[in-house]
């Protein structure tokens, strides 16, 4: 059974129980279509434990002394796929289905940096990796069991980012507006819209849009019960080859 122990160096094998491989669910959308509150809706619903949700925004790579500078002047451009780390991303999230620990940066968006902390992670049954470009790069998308995008309208979009930015990330309406038309709008355009392609669900609207979350849900539930029943036999089979002995 290729679950049950890999090789982590010469000398070291890992045992990987079956019920550690977790379930991995990608949610991608525009900047301000809603992306966290449908993840936080599929971790309220499901209700399982060890359900981690990694957001991109803890990417975000470290930006020089003058790269700063531009970026509170709102003129660097975080909405290009460059702008984050996602081989760092898929890093973490290769290691969690290995079987190991991960350690995720922590970021700051008022200070545009990377702070000194970071979270570690020890395990996961279901995995969320929500931001703008969940989809975008193919390793960490080859890992998902469940690709979702968010498909919000651009007007809701913009509203809900500037009082976001405004109220919780520092920024004044003037920078927030520049930064929208100058970086935001413009890759939306070019790179993050097309990435609706790789996705199994598209949800218009969002969280609000409760059939479209119910048959979701009712979706990932089949999946858990099917990853647990194969657990089960596992453990059958297990306990039958020990009985043997
Ligand atoms: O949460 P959301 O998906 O909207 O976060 C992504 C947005 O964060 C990007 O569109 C980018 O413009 C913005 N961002 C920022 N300042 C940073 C890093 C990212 O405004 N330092």
């Amino acid at each position: 059974d290729s679950n049950i122990g890999t090789n982590t160096s010469a000398n070291e094998t890992r045992y990987i129980p079956p019920w550690t491989q977790p379930y991995i669910i990608g949610v991608a959308g525009l900047s301000g279509s809603g992306k966290t509150s449908v993840a936080s809706k599929i971790i309220e619903e499901l209700n399982t434990p060890w359900t981690v949700l990694i957001s991109l925004d803890n990417f975000y790579n470290p930006l020089t002394p003058e790269e700063r500078e531009t970026a509170f002047s709102n003129e660097f451009d975080f909405d290009s796929p460059s702008a984050v780390d996602l081989d760092l991303c898929y890093e973490c999230v290769k290691s969690l289905k290995e079987g190991n620990k991960t350690k995720i940066p922590v970021y700051s968006f008022s200070k545009h940096d990377r702070t000194d902390k970071e979270i570690t992670i020890y395990g996961a049954n279901v995995i969320i990796i929500e931001g703008i470009y969940a989809l975008y790069h193919q390793k960490l998308v080859d890992l998902m069991n469940l690709k979702i995008y968010v498909d919000t309208d651009l007007d809701i979009c913009l509203a809900r980012r500037l009082s976001r930015d405004i109220l919780y990330r520092g920024r004044d309406l003037e920078g927030a507006l520049k930064q929208w038309s100058t970086f935001v709008k413009p890759n939306a355009d070019l790179f993050v819209k097309s990435t609706m392609q790789q996705a199994d669900l598209v949800i218009p609207r969002g969280a609000d849009n409760y059939i479209a979350i119910d048959m979701m849900i009712k979706h990932i539930q089949k999946q858990l019960l099917r990853k647990s029943r194969e657990h089960l036999k596992y453990l059958e089979k297990l306990n039958n080859s020990l009985n043997k002995v």
